[in-house]
């Protein structure tokens, strides 16, 4: 699994070999550079690579055969060292004097050729170091291959085996055992994603498997330190759409720690960032994906190394590795003393999970939903398998052992299996009856409460009680006791489960994370506001729940989801370009109510396809009032507060001013606009760089009348190009950079009806579209389509408006 790996780690040695000069400036007192088989001595990178019998380490046995590649033979490879070969048809090992204790390098040199009857693409052997199998029953694959192990060397002398496989032999075309600065490899380091949270390495051996420079750029081992080669990123980044590749390597400065060993200023001095530019839509993650093997921990190394940002500037960030954070604030400049080009690096170690991908990521802080910060940066990444519990860093795969492990694994995961199953049926049960009975005790409770309220005591739990404070054991009921099977959704608040009451009225049930005091907020703010607002267009509360520790607030169920769902993230049938202008005039009925229905404006936050709900009927209603917000008096023009609300729908003029209108809710609006046009997700990090970010890809074809190339495809032939270029022109209203340059959601909602009549009354009629009764026979398609957003005066629009508004108003 590694090997493809590290063929990638040499790509370098046909093209680099020849360079003499390099900044070395380390000197180890343990320093064996051998170029086995050859009879002289051959410099490499400015490194003499000592030919046999010239040097201190002891062969032995000394038999051995040398093997010269074929001069005739075309070889890929010209660098000197791999001319040359040693075979082994029995065990040999290497005995290397050692005077000073501490973390050596070994690394292996391998190029197979064929010598005559020994084809060396065919031996098969084992290498170990003291006590350590470095390789297993191990063959080499393609071309040439470089091993790199480092080794905690506690005694004078270090032995390096080679044994050949049965009937088989062993070959070697260079090594090195070379001591390391003590600084490079730490004794131990932090765990995550298990219970230990610190582990020592004292006493393991490791496998550099991975070692890549970010900023697109490899760095050749003659430009660094320690003669390592850093591999590019470029293969390795998951969403190239996303990243810029900077290079600054004057910037870069050393202070005592990290030293130039650690990495030279060619690795910290490139960068792979989050797009800095666009920062106020890039919001993604940054990942590199590397294999790894099952069942062994890796040791993780990120360099990093702040060479762009400006003084005043903050840096900070997250770091994942797969889905479990590594930082939930990296704050780099406070790492760094505030020095900036100061590299930092930081070593974690994590089990490979079963999936042989190991994701590594960086991605924006955020808070609150707020992403403050524009700089996400990673210069360098190492990452080294650690020796197992059976000291081996190599497990051998051969048929016959792999088919014996199949059947241990099997029988233990069976037995696993019933294991954890028996321990799940009886936890359920305990759990079942535990429920049952705290469910009756409180029902006798509500019975009492429920008498001064209401009379009628049989309609207990019912949908038609707003407002409705429920007991906890209600809900547990509902929800089958908050089953994982029920879960309909995840948010920041906490996970959305569907529930059934006694009276089998469905619901939605959102239940809040249990920590956050912020949630307690956000949890008064949406029941406040969906008590006081009830409309056709807006999600009802059913009624909520504060025991213990619980908050937990109950809505109406809807059948169909969000329209975020029915858009792109599932295989729905795809929604017609009629529904769905029907979908954008309800959606925008909800929000014009909530702006305008009361004396103070509301102002959502939070405006996107996954709170934008369908019911059974595909009647739209507006939901996920937790960050919703009273909006300014009449004597202010906005109101200031933190940035909250979801990236890629925020206005980015709330972004930078944290100045908040009901114009950020129009410009969210927009932003669904165009989704529910294309069909496709407001940051898709995997398409082409342009095009990753919808809003500014579909304002770009806007602006060259290149609308009908970005139409969902799935609407071929339905949209015409009227409406095509009206619907267009209200979105890109929205969009506006300045708030004040946008319409209102009325004048959205007046057009969006417009639209709508534009499509002609040729499609299915819905009732959430009262428009649709209306007689439109007095303005021609052609005279409306003249106007421009929030011009079209036209007095039979006024007409539909005002009695649209009439009707929602109720
Ligand atoms: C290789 O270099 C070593 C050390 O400089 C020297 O002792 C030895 O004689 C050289 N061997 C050959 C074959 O040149
Ligand atoms: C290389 O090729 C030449 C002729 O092409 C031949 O005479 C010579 O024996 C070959 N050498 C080897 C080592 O095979
Ligand atoms: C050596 O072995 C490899 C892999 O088994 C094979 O592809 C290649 O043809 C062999 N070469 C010779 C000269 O037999
Ligand atoms: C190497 O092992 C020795 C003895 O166990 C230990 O004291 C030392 O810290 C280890 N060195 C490193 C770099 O882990
Ligand atoms: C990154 O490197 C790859 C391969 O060397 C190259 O094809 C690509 O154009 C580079 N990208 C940038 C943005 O420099
Ligand atoms: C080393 O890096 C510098 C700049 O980063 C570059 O100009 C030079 O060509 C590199 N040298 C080698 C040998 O790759
Ligand atoms: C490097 O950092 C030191 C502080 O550690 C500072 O005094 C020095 O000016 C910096 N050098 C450069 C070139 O910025
Ligand atoms: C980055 O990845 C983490 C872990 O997978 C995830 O929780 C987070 O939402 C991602 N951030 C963005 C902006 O996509
Ligand atoms: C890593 O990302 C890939 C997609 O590129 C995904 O298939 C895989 O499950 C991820 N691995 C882990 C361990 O999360
Ligand atoms: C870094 O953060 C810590 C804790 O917040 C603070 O005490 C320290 O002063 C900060 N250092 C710098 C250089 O900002």
């Amino acid at each position: 699994m590694m090997r493809g790996g590290t063929i990638r780690l040499l790509i370098w040695v046909s093209s680099a070999f020849c360079f003499l000069f390099g900044s070395l400036g380390f000197d180890p007192v343990d320093n064996f550079l051998i170029d086995c088989g050859s009879p002289t001595n051959q410099t490499v990178s400015n490194r003499v690579f000592l030919a046999d019998g010239s040097y201190s380490a002891v062969l032995s046995p000394p038999q051995k055969i040398i093997a010269k590649i074929n001069s005739n033979s075309s070889s890929s490879i010209d660098s000197d060292v791999f001319q040359t070969a040693l075979i082994f048809t029995e065990a040999s090992s290497y005995t290397f004097p050692i005077s000073k204790q501490g973390r050596h390098w070994v690394r292996l040199y391998f190029s197979p050729f064929v010598h005559n009857s020994y084809n060396m693409s065919q031996a098969k052997f084992s290498v170990s170091a003291q006590t350590f199998t470095l390789l297993k029953d191990y063959q080499v694959e393609g071309g040439f291959i470089i091993k790199e192990y480092i080794l905690n060397v506690t005694s004078s002398s270090l032995v390096l085996t080679f044994t050949p496989s049965s009937n088989s032999f062993a070959f070697v075309n260079a090594l090195e055992v070379v001591l390391l600065p003590d600084e490079l490899i730490p004794e131990g380091a932090r765990a995550i994603g298990s219970k230990e949270t610190e582990q020592s390495l004292s006493q393991l051996a490791l496998e550099t498997v991975w070692r890549v420079n970010m900023g697109n750029k490899t760095v050749s081992p003659q430009n660094d330190t320690l003669w390592r080669f850093w591999d590019s990123d470029y293969s390795y980044l998951r969403y190239e759409g996303v990243a810029t590749y900077v290079s600054k390597p004057e910037a870069v400065n050393y202070s005592a720690s990290p030293t130039k060993y650690i990495a030279p200023s060619s690795v910290y001095g490139s960068a792979t960032m989050l797009d800095t530019k666009k920062e106020s839509r890039m919001i993604a993650n940054l990942t590199w994906n590397f294999d790894v093997e099952h069942g062994f921990k890796y040791l993780v190394r990120f360099h990093f190394c702040d060479i762009m940002s400006k003084p005043a500037d903050s840096v900070i960030f997250k770091v994942f590795i797969n889905d479990l954070s590594v930082s939930d604030s990296l704050d780099l400049k406070n790492l760094t003393s505030d020095v900036l080009g100061r590299p930092y690096f930081m070593d974690v170690i994590m089990r490979a999970s079963d999936n042989p991908t190991m994701n590594v990521s960086v991605g924006p802080y955020s808070k609150d939903g707020a992403y403050l910060y524009p700089i996400t940066i990673l210069n360098g990444l190492e990452i080294m398998k650690i020796s197992n519990s059976r000291s081996s860093l190599d497990v051998s795969l051969s048929n016959s052992s792999k088919m014996k492990l199949g059947v241990i694994v099997g029988l233990a995961v069976g037995v696993f299996l019933a294991i954890v199953l028996a321990i799940v049926l009886f936890l359920f049960y305990r759990r079942r009856g535990r429920a049952r009975a705290i469910h009756s005790k409180t029902e006798v409770v509500m019975v009492n409460a429920e008498e001064g309220k209401d009379n009628n005591g049989t309609a207990m739990f019912s949908a038609s009680k707003i407002g409705y404070r429920f007991p906890l054991a209600a809900i547990q009921e509902a929800t089958d006791n908050f089953s994982e099977n029920l879960l309909i959704g995840v948010g920041g608040f906490g996970k959305v489960y569907k529930g059934v009451l006694r009276d089998s009225t469905k619901v939605a049930v959102k239940r809040g994370a249990p920590q956050s005091k912020q949630g307690l907020a956000e949890f008064r703010t949406e029941i406040e506001m969906l008590s006081q607002f009830r409309h056709r267009h807006l999600v009802s509360l059913i009624g909520y729940c504060d025991e213990k520790d619980e908050l937990i607030i109950i809505y109406e169920y809807m059948e169909n989801g969000s329209l975020k769902n029915h858009l792109y993230s599932s295989d729905l049938r795809c929604l017609s370009w009629r529904k769905r202008l029907e979908i954008c005039v309800g959606a925008a009925k909800g929000l014009h109510y909530l702006h305008t229905s009361s004396e103070k404006t509301i102002i959502h936050r939070d405006v996107k396809s996954s709170n934008i709900l369908l019911d059974e009927n595909l009647m739209v209603k507006v939901a996920d009032f937790g960050l919703s917000k009273t909006g300014p008096e009449i004597d202010q023009t906005h109101v200031s507060t933190a940035v909250k609300g979801s990236f890629g729908y925020l206005d980015p003029e709330y972004l930078t001013r944290q100045q908040l209108t009901e114009k950020s809710d129009v410009y969210s609006f927009g932003v669904v606009m165009f989704e529910v046009l294309c069909g496709r997700p407001v940051i898709d990090p995997s398409l082409p760089r342009e095009e990753v970010s919808l809003v500014e890809w579909a304002m770009k074809r806007h602006q060259n009348g290149q609308l009908e190339e970005i139409v969902d495809p799935r609407l071929a032939g339905q949209v015409k190009p009227d409406t095509l270029r009206k619907f267009g022109d209200v979105a890109a209203k929205c969009l506006a950079g300045r708030g004040v340059d946008r319409p209102t959601v009325g004048d959205v909602l007046w057009n969006l009806e417009f639209v709508l009549q534009l499509e002609g009354n040729d499609g299915r009629s819905d009732h959430a579209s009262p428009v649709n009764n209306l007689e439109t026979s007095t303005v021609s398609t052609a005279e409306l389509s003249m106007g421009s957003v929030g011009d079209i005066a036209g007095v039979s629009m006024s007409k539909v408006f005002a009695q649209m508004v009439r009707e929602d108003m109720r």
